[in-house]
Parts: C-alpha cells; sequence; structure tokens
C-alpha cells in the first residue's frame, strides 16, 4: 500500500509524542545458529546520545547481511560480531518509520517526521540512529517500501554509480537481477541511462523486464559468462563464474564489480576477492569488489528516485515481527524475488 503526504509534514496521529514506555519488544539474538535461535523478548527503549533520533519502527527489511550476522558465517565475521556469540543482541538493518524523539545536537529531524534508513538493532519497535543514517521518507513510499531501499538500494547504486562509473548509454550487466539488490540494481542503472541486460532465472524474468531490463538470460538454461556479448560494467551479485570468464565479458575500458561470491565457510570470497584485485596488475578492464557504506546523501539520492517514479522497491512478501524467524528463514534459503519486509 503507497502512502501520499509531503517529506516533512508530520503524520497527524503521531504528532503529541506521548510518554514512551519503558520497554519494547525485539527480536532478540543470544547464539549464532539458525531462524529457530531467534526470540522475541521485552528490551528496554534505548534512549537516543548526542546526534541520534529515536525511530518508532513501522517496517524492517531483512537483508543477507542479516542472515550472515545469524549464522555468524563465513567465520571470519566473528572476529568483528562477536567469536562466540553475537555481540550485537538484536539484529536488523534496514528500517523506516516515524521519529520519537531526539538527542542533543540534531536539528534536522523532529519527532513526527516519517524518515528511513541504515541502522543497527532494527528488527524492534524503537531503534536509536545517528542522524546522519537517516534520511526524509520518500512521499509516496509505504513504510515497507522505504525499509526495502537502504542496504539494497545503497549496495546497487554504490557498485553501479560508483564503483562501475556507470554512465548513459553505456551497457550494464546485472547477475543475480531478481533478489533484493538486484531489483533495485536494475531500476537504478535504467535511471542513469544504461541498456540493463539482466541474469535470473526462468520464474522471475517477466518481473525483471517490467523493472526495464531490455535482456533477460535465464541461468537455467544459458551461462552469460559463455556468451558473446561485452558489458562496459557488470555488477555481480552471485559470483559463481570463473575469473577468467567474467573478466572475458568486460568491454576494453569495462568494470566487474562482484558483491558476492561463492567460498567456504570460513573465509567466504575473500580469496576470490584478493585474486580479483590481482587481475588489475594487467591491463585492460578492471575488476573490484564493493563493500556498500551508509551515507545519507545516498539515501536521499534514492529517496528522489522514487519520488520520480524511477524506482520501486519489489517486496516479496510481508511478516508480523513475531514471525522474524520464518522471514530470515526465507531471505536466507536465496531465491527471494525483490525483498522480505517485516511489520512492526
Ligand atoms: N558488498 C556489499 O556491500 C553487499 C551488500 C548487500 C548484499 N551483498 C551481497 O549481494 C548478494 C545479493 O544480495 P541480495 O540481497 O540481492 O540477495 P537475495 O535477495 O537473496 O537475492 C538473490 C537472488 O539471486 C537469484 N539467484 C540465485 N542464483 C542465481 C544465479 N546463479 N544467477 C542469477 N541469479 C541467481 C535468486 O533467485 P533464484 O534462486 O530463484 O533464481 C534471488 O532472487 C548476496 O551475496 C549479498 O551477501 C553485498
Amino acid at each position: 500500500m503507497t502512502t501520499t503526504r509531503s517529506a516533512s509534514a508530520p503524520i497527524p496521529s503521531q504528532t503529541a509524542v506521548q510518554a514512551l514506555p519503558a520497554t519494547m519488544r525485539a527480536v532478540v539474538q543470544p547464539a549464532y545458529g539458525g531462524p529457530e535461535v531467534l526470540r522475541i523478548e521485552a528490551v528496554a527503549v534505548p534512549v537516543p546520545g548526542p546526534g541520534e533520533v529515536l525511530v518508532r519502527v513501522h517496517a524492517a527489511a531483512v537483508c543477507k547481511g542479516d542472515v550472515h550476522l545469524l549464522t555468524g558465517k563465513p567465520y571470519l565475521l566473528r572476529l568483528m560480531f562477536g567469536l562466540r556469540r553475537p555481540s550485537h543482541g538484536v539484529a536488523g538493518q534496514e528500517v523506516a518509520g516515524v521519529v520519537e524523539a531526539t538527542g542533543a545536537g540534531v536539528t534536522a529531524f523532529a519527532p513526527g517526521h516519517a524518515v528511513f534508513g541504515q541502522v543497527k538493532q532494527g528488527f524492534a519497535e524503537y531503534v536509536c540512529v545517528p542522524a546522519t543514517q537517516l534520511a526524509a521518507m520518500p512521499t509516496n513510499a509505504s513504510f515497507a517500501e522505504a525499509a526495502a531501499l537502504p542496504v539494497s538500494g545503497m549496495t546497487a547504486l554504490q557498485g553501479l554509480r560508483d564503483t562501475g562509473k556507470l554512465q548513459a548509454g553505456q551497457r550494464a550487466l546485472i547477475v543475480g537481477a531478481s533478489g533484493g539488490v538486484g531489483t533495485m540494481a536494475v531500476q537504478i542503472a535504467r535511471a542513469h541511462g544504461a541498456e540493463v541486460t539482466a541474469v535470473c532465472s526462468t520464474r522471475h524474468g517477466e518481473k525483471v523486464r517490467s523493472l526495464g531490463a531490455e535482456r533477460v538470460i535465464d541461468y537455467t538454461r544459458e551461462d552469460w559468462s559463455a556468451r558473446p556479448e561485452q558489458y562496459d560494467v557488470v555488477l555481480d551479485l552471485v559470483g559463481d563464474r570463473s575469473l577468467a570468464a567474467c573478466r572475458s565479458r568486460l568491454t576494453p575500458t569495462g568494470v566487474y564489480v562482484a558483491s558476492a561470491g561463492e567460498g567456504g565457510e570460513w573465509f567466504g570470497p575473500m580469496f576470490r576477492l584478493v585474486a580479483m584485485s590481482l587481475r588489475n596488475a594487467l591491463p585492460g578492464p578492471r575488476m573490484t569488489s564493493l563493500m556498500a557504506a551508509p551515507r545519507q546523501a545516498d539515501l536521499q539520492f534514492l529517496a528522489s528516485l522514487v519520488e520520480a517514479g524511477k524506482l520501486r522497491p519489489v517486496i516479496e512478501r510481508q511478516f508480523a515481527l513475531a514471525e522474524a524467524a520464518a522471514a530470515l528463514g526465507h531471505v536466507a534459503a536465496g531465491h527471494t524475488q525483490g525483498k522480505v519486509v517485516i511489520a512492526v
């Protein structure tokens, strides 16, 4: 469902800031494992510190990063996120909601503003976020659609525009075009004036075409890396083809952007990414890896694309907060069309 309102106008029912409850419902992760380790528990409502905003979460989207933090795999991740058990407590990185309170020094947002952004501990009724990681929600987006944007949208945008340097009139190939990142990438590449070829399976072909892909390669029937066409930018969200084959599909000035890659349980795609950067010693096309970062300007740019009708998040399924384990299980299975959203 899509709601329409002015970006800065408070949502009427939220205008008055009510007394906050002491506790809230949150999806707590006490251990690494499958979705079954997740628990809905009452935890303290966080208090915004200086520069932070307390958001009443209305929708939270699930991204692949949430699945990695759930399983603790590749194990290398545990060096950063807790060796024996996860240090984050509550998962969830993409939210949309309404500002409930602001910490000292926050001037850009006020209670009642509808916002979206990249957060930590977003699978909860309230979350504290640095104001610099939030933006005003697109005026024509629902909370579910806005929640679907931050991580997947910024990954697609930064991969194509910043790392790939995609220009109007160039040819872009999106591998894994049907997923959370891919469905954004197809639309963002089109919004940049590129000619888009998408790689996906048979059942997603029609949807990906409807998002603007001129050509679709069905990976269940054909290997894109064995075809003759060459591309200016390849955004690879799967990483299951050999590096030599991937490089051969680039124009002489082309860029291969790897956002994923197959690898073992310990190190994930690390060795593939190192081997890829070594190839850059050779003259010709470049091969680069992508680590998307939260940026307010990019959130604002994504919102402007939505408002201009050039980007519309694809939402495959919505779950209730109590069904968060099922939502993560669905994304972990790896066949999502677009995004999965948890209504909070
Ligand atoms: N570098 C970063 O900063 C960053 C940020 C976000 C995500 N990522 C990574 O990017 C990758 C994609 O993320 P996502 O959120 O889009 O995942 P997702 O939502 O799970 O989507 C994956 C999609 O790929 C399709 N697929 C599976 N095998 C394929 C193949 N061989 N060729 C083409 N499509 C295939 C799946 O559909 P079917 O199986 O039904 O075909 C599914 O629609 C993940 O590995 C994630 O970890 C990286």
